[in-house]
């Protein structure tokens, strides 16, 4: 017996809803393959290959993302970001977006002397590309 009209209204409404939600996003929206070129500006001191040996001047990233923050039991964190960590930061992307756009800003004191990622979209291009990173990879 066909469908209830009722259901296909409520599936295009959340469709609508679903569309409308990433278009809101959309000038964040990351590339990871943008993200990777953009990650020029970071493997001088990271590395995202999570069998790397730290020997680099900061912390692996392979699965940065969801990690609380400070985390890696062989580095050195600054005092500042291991305050932060007990202070509950954690890596999303909003936090990632932040510290990148101006890592003093958000850990006065973090030992990161990395110049801003200004451009907004560069920063999600990041964002997408470490959320990639780590996982499934090697
Ligand atoms: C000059 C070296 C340097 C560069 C370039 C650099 N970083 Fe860092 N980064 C560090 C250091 C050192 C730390 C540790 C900071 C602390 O302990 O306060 C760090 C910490 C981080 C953390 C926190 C890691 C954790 O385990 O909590 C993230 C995320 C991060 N960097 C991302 C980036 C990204 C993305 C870029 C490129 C846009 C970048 N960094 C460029 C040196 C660098």
């Amino acid at each position: 017996m066909g469908v209830n009209p009722l259901f296909i209204v409520g599936f295009i409404a959340a469709a609508l809803g679903t569309a409308l939600a990433s278009a809101a996003g959309s000038a964040q929206e990351g590339d990871a393959v943008r993200g990777e070129r953009a990650f020029q500006r970071c493997f001088a001191c990271h590395s995202v290959d999570p069998n790397e040996p730290a020997k680099l001047q900061g912390p692996n990233l392979a699965n940065i993302l969801g990690r609380p923050a400070a985390q890696l039991s062989g580095f050195a964190y600054s005092d500042a970001m291991r305050a932060a960590a007990a202070a509950g930061l954690i890596w999303d992307a909003a936090t990632l977006d932040r510290y990148l756009a101006d890592p003093e800003s958000l850990i006065a004191g973090t030992a990161m002397s990395a110049p801003p990622v200004r451009d907004a979209q560069e920063r999600a291009d990041l964002v997408a590309y470490l959320a990639r990173s780590g996982a499934s990879r090697r």
